[in-house]
């Protein structure tokens, strides 16, 4: 499992450099990344936000508590937090609420935008990055990720922000690609199980939202 965060975070780096940069993070950001797993997110915000800013890093499964220790050793300003993202309450409102990988796998995805919404300052931002997973390709024929319970969750990503009562002030997808051994052949064999040879792989598009809550609250 720890590989295939390391894979992850390297084959999906590019979108969210992406989301990051177009968002403009910088030092002294308060931040939340829900769903936060073993971490890396929250590591690549504090690299970002730097000792005068702040990262809860939050996740329903306890274990990740040590996970997220280990891997932001080195960064004071990461604080794991316990809680399901349906439960969200944070010790103060923060500038930024991020998830990836977090909505295909909960029960109702639009309560957990709705409390991220919430869990930002007024004039604050949700960033979500969330896959379609059936529109990966693997020797041209589709993806599936069936033990996810919204695998096409990034389909309707730009709706379940808007719905969360967010302005959708950017939105995009975007996939790795490749061909033979790297990256992309290697998460994809750790992922499924199926090594995909020399036949041409497409991961799972991940769509970003950029949404801002109202200056108005
Ligand atoms: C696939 S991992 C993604 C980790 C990380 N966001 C990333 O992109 O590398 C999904 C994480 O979401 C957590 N999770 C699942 N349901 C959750 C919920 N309802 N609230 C908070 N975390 C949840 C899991 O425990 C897991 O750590």
């Amino acid at each position: 499992m720890s590989e295939l965060k390391g894979l992850r975070d390297d084959v999906y780096r590019r979108p969210l450099a992406t989301a990051l940069l177009r968002l403009g993070l910088s030092e002294g950001w308060r931040c939340a990344d829900v769903g936060a797993g073993g971490g890396d997110v929250s590591v690549a915000l504090a690299e970002m936000v730097g000792r005068d800013g702040r990262v809860y890093a939050v996740d329903s499964d306890p274990a990740t508590r040590d996970e997220v220790a280990r891997a932001a050793a080195a960064h004071t300003q990461v604080i794991a937090l316990t809680q399901a993202g349906e439960d969200l309450s944070l010790p103060e409102a923060v500038d930024l609420a991020f998830c990836r990988f977090l909505l295909l796998h909960v029960i109702e995805p639009l309560d957990v935008v709705r409390k991220m919404a919430d869990a930002v300052r007024p004039g604050g931002w949700v960033v979500a990055q969330e896959p379609i997973t059936s529109a990966g390709r693997i020797g041209g024929d589709p993806f599936s990720m069936p033990h996810a319970r919204h695998a096409d969750v990034g389909a309707v990503l730009p709706a379940l922000v808007r719905d969360a009562g967010l302005a959708v002030v950017d939105a995009w997808a975007e996939a790795p690609a490749g061909v033979g051994p790297g990256p992309v052949t290697e998460y994809l064999a750790t992922l499924t199980g199926v090594d995909p040879g020399d036949d041409p792989v497409v991961l799972p598009p991940l769509v970003t939202v950029i949404g801002q809550r109202g200056r108005a609250g």
